[in-house]
């Protein structure tokens, strides 16, 4: 039967993800921004911010394996996975000393339950937006590489705004695994300047 485009920019992930044992779909927008990006060296030392259930700590994992260290935060809960230091804590209440050194790379899939309200929604991710920012101006090395994901609109051009005066480089990506009916895209800084 022939298949429409939804099928290849979605359901073929799902599957794809059970068949190589990836927890997530998700896992195939940081393998397709990491193969044209090249985020990911031995010895990097990782923070995965919304890393549940685990799809991208295991792309980390993959590429660094015990070489560097990652860490993944989320407010559910997640199954152990080998190398990944992983705190269950809501963002916006979190304790940064639960935060251990400085990171070379700071990852982010979140994105806040969506109630369909736009104004309350673009608010809701913006206020997440804030406090990944006050993550990375803490913890995230000078000539580090912080990766984000936001949403066309307000949440794009708030990112775009704040990332242009912290990093040298700023680019962004709409990964083929990324839904084309969705319209998340994802933000990557490199090189951050102080
Ligand atoms: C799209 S999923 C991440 C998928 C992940 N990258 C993977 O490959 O498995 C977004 C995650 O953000 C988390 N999240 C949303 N709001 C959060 C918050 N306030 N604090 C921590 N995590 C949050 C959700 O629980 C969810 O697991």
């Amino acid at each position: 039967m022939a298949k429409d485009s939804s099928y290849y920019s979605g359901e073929k992930y799902n599957s794809l993800a059970k068949k190589k044992g990836y927890r997530s779909r998700a896992a195939f927008k940081l393998l397709q921004i990491n193969k044209s990006e090249k985020l990911f060296s031995k010895n990097d030392n990782i923070l995965d911010l919304g890393c549940a259930p685990g799809g991208w700590c295991q792309v980390a994992f993959e590429n660094i394996g015990f070489s560097g260290s990652i860490t993944g935060i989320d407010i559910l809960n997640m199954d152990m996975i080998k190398g990944i230091n992983f705190i269950k804590e809501d963002l916006r209440s979190l304790n940064m000393d639960l935060i251990k050194g400085p990171k070379d790379i700071v990852i982010s899939d979140i994105a806040p339950n969506i109630s369909g309200i736009a104004f309350s929604d673009t608010m809701n991710m913006i206020e997440l937006l804030e406090i990944e920012l006050s993550i990375v101006d803490k913890f995230l090395v000078k000539g580090g590489k912080f990766l984000a994901k936001c949403f066309e609109g307000e949440s794009f051009l708030f990112l775009n705004k704040e990332f242009s005066k912290r990093f040298n480089s700023v680019k962004r990506i709409k990964p083929d695994a990324s839904r084309i009916k969705s319209n998340e895209c994802y933000i990557l800084g490199t090189d951050k300047n102080n």
